[in-house]
């Protein structure tokens, strides 16, 4: 895509020296022993964590099974991140046809994208960092607060490498200023961070797994699928897996299993494994171990609504300022420039709304259509720029950022290699869709200052069949709803379906089973306001302090 020709030379060559230079890790087995002491499902943000801690204490046994090999070498570049979609690292997943939103996209489904090998979804997002704001974990149950997270928060800061947009960037620039000018309370524009290290991604597979998978201690199982959770009289006894070849294998546990399997296959198996709301289980046969009725409730995801910005001025990041040989010259050499960073220029928020400055104008018409599932007309109308390479302006991705639908996660077949039922129910909750217009509205008072006016930024009115009737602007409050019912997109934040409280107790321990924990998106029990990843780090980093019985380490 982003510079064919050029950028494949680059890329085939360095993947050689890569490949050439590098030699299996001790930990990685095809053979694994009969029983360990823990067993961590999915080497995901949190798996990766947990796994890397666990396996310091030298007199306990720990396994890591994943169902994905290693990421190919793309997902080291930041700005190639969507290239991975689609491909055999992406679950692939698409939601069930939506009623109250998606009505743009193909079948009304949205693409959920969802990492499969070494690093999981980590390994395939977009890098932003954030804790989200104190209130968040005001509601948290006990032990999760903000104040008992925040050690961990200045702890992962560190390890995660957190960095700010590189140079002194234009758009940024204007974000900033913004803020000065609209002098509003409770209004922060900043300059987005991310996860990165000399250019490259930076994830929990770099900061803790690769520490770790020398360590005797640690074996690790790759493209194995974990296909069941053993039980006897409700106390663990190990997982049933799928070895690549398709053979089908018993792993024993002495101590727990910690599934880390994310907020999709989290409750997959838990409800394959018969721990769920019994009539989900009876509908399946699947026989009872424990009835446990949130089990895949309480999904929820952010939505943003694609604000296309044109520009007058040549400011932003274009296809063609990409495919530059000094562009892609100056990354190879010294890890610098846009293919560097993620194209997030900026983040901000007032109240409940939130704004994400996706500075990149435009992109080749196939990826992105291909990844976000957008029917052609919906895909044209929103993105000016789809025929033109040259095109200045950006995208603000414009969410409400405490939405109150929920939605589920429900299984499709007991078979485990179908994939579930999902159901976000975007927009169900009528307080999303004034939330999500009052956030269109703070994106829109943003433009109207120094800087951005400089630019001759303009927001794209986007003409669609449906919304004729109306006036066309994102003031009026009608045409807002349906622009948002039409083309919201889900931010990639998915939680909530083991959440804390309900499903886990307060030390992540499965309800009504013995020596069954999880850590992953699915025990959160309520919208970050913001973006997961750095918190999900956090609290493994706590769940693997509770897991070891030892104070903040
Ligand atoms: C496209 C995209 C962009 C995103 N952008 C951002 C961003 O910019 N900033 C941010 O903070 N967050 C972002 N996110 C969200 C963030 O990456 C996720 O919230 C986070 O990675 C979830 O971590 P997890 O530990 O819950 O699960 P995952 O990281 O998803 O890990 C789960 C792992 O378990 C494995 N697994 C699942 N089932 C089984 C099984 N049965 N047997 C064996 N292994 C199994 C999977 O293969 C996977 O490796 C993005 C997500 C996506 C998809
Ligand atoms: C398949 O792989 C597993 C684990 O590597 C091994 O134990 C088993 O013998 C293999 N089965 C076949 C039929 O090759
Ligand atoms: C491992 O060692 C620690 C102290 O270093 C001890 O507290 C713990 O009980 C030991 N665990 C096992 C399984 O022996
Ligand atoms: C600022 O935010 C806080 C916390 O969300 C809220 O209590 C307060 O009312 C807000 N103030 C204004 C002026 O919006
Ligand atoms: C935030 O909320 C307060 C109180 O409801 C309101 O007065 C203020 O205008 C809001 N700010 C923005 C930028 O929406
Ligand atoms: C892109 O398409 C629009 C019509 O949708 C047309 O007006 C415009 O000239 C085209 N631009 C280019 C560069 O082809």
């Amino acid at each position: 895509m982003w510079g064919h020709v050029l950028i494949s030379i680059v890329v085939l060559l360095t993947s050689l020296f890569y490949h050439y230079h590098f030699s299996e890790p001790a930990s990685i087995i095809d053979y694994p022993e009969t029983h360990y002491d823990y067993v961590v499902v999915g080497a995901g943000t949190s798996g990766c964590v947990i796994a890397s801690r666990l396996s310091e204490m030298s007199n306990v046994t720990v396994l890591l099974v994943e169902a994905g090999g290693y990421f190919g070498w793309t997902s080291t570049i930041p700005l190639l991140a969507p290239m991975m979609q689609g491909t055999e690292v992406d679950w692939a997943y698409k939601t069930e046809p939506q009623v109250f939103s998606s009505r743009g996209f193909n079948g009304y489904r949205q693409n959920w994208p969802r990492g499969k090998g070494l690093g999981g979804s980590g390994q395939l997002n977009y890098l932003v960092h954030s804790f989200g704001r104190p209130e968040d974990y005001k509601r948290w149950p006990k032990g999760w607060s903000h104040a008992d997270l925040l050690p961990y928060f200045q702890k992962v800061t560190d390890i995660m490498n957190v960095v700010p947009m590189p140079e002194e960037e234009y758009l940024t620039k204007a974000f900033i200023l913004a803020e000065e000018s609209l002098k509003l309370d409770n209004v922060s524009l900043r300059k987005a961070m991310y996860t990165a290290k000399r250019g490259s991604r930076w994830t929990t597979h770099h900061a803790y797994l690769q520490k770790a998978w020398n360590r005797k201690n640690l074996h690790i199982l790759m493209n194995t699928l974990v296909t069941k959770i053993l039980f006897k009289n409700n106390n663990i006894e190990g997982i049933k897996v799928m070895y690549k070849n398709g053979s089908i294998g018993r792993i024993g546990v002495r101590k727990e299993v910690i599934l880390c399997a994310g907020t999709i296959n989290t409750p997959q198996l838990l409800l394959i494994s018969g721990v769920g709301p019994i009539s989900e289980l009876e509908k399946h046969k699947i026989s009872v171990v424990r009835d446990l009725p949130e089990v895949g409730r309480n999904l929820f995801d952010h939505l943003n609504v694609p604000v296309y910005v044109n520009l007058r001025e040549r400011v932003s990041i274009t296809l063609v300022k990409l495919q530059t040989v000094p562009e892609v010259f100056n990354y190879f050499t010294f890890g610098t420039g846009w293919l560097a960073t993620n194209g997030v220029m900026g983040l901000g928020r007032a109240n409940n709304s939130g704004l994400l400055l996706f500075g990149v104008a435009s992109a080749e018409e196939k990826l992105l259509k291909t990844i976000s599932n957008f029917e052609t007309e919906t895909y044209r109308s929103l993105f000016p720029s789809y025929n033109d390479s040259m095109h200045e302006g950006f995208i603000y991705l414009v969410s409400c950022l405490q939405p109150k639908s929920r939605g589920s996660v429900t299984l499709r077949s007991s078979d485990i290699r179908d994939p579930p039922r999902i159901n976000p129910a975007y927009l169900q909750d009528s307080d999303d869709v004034t939330c999500t217009y009052r956030a269109i509205n703070f994106a829109l008072e943003t433009l109207n200052t120094r800087l951005f006016r400089e630019y001759g930024a303009k927001v794209h009115i986007p003409d669609f069949e449906e919304c004729r009737h109306l006036r066309p602007d994102y003031r009026d409050f009608d045409y807002s709803e349906c622009v948002m019912r039409i083309a919201g997109l889900t931010g990639y934040h998915p939680c909530g379906t083991c959440r804390i409280g309900a499903v886990v107790d307060e030390e992540l321990r499965v309800k009504g089973v013995s020596g069954l924990r999880i850590m992953d998106a699915s025990v959160v029990p309520s919208p970050i306001s913001g973006t997961p990843n750095s918190v999900l780090v956090a609290m493994a980093e706590r769940a693997s302090d509770i897991i070891l019985d030892r104070s903040f380490n």
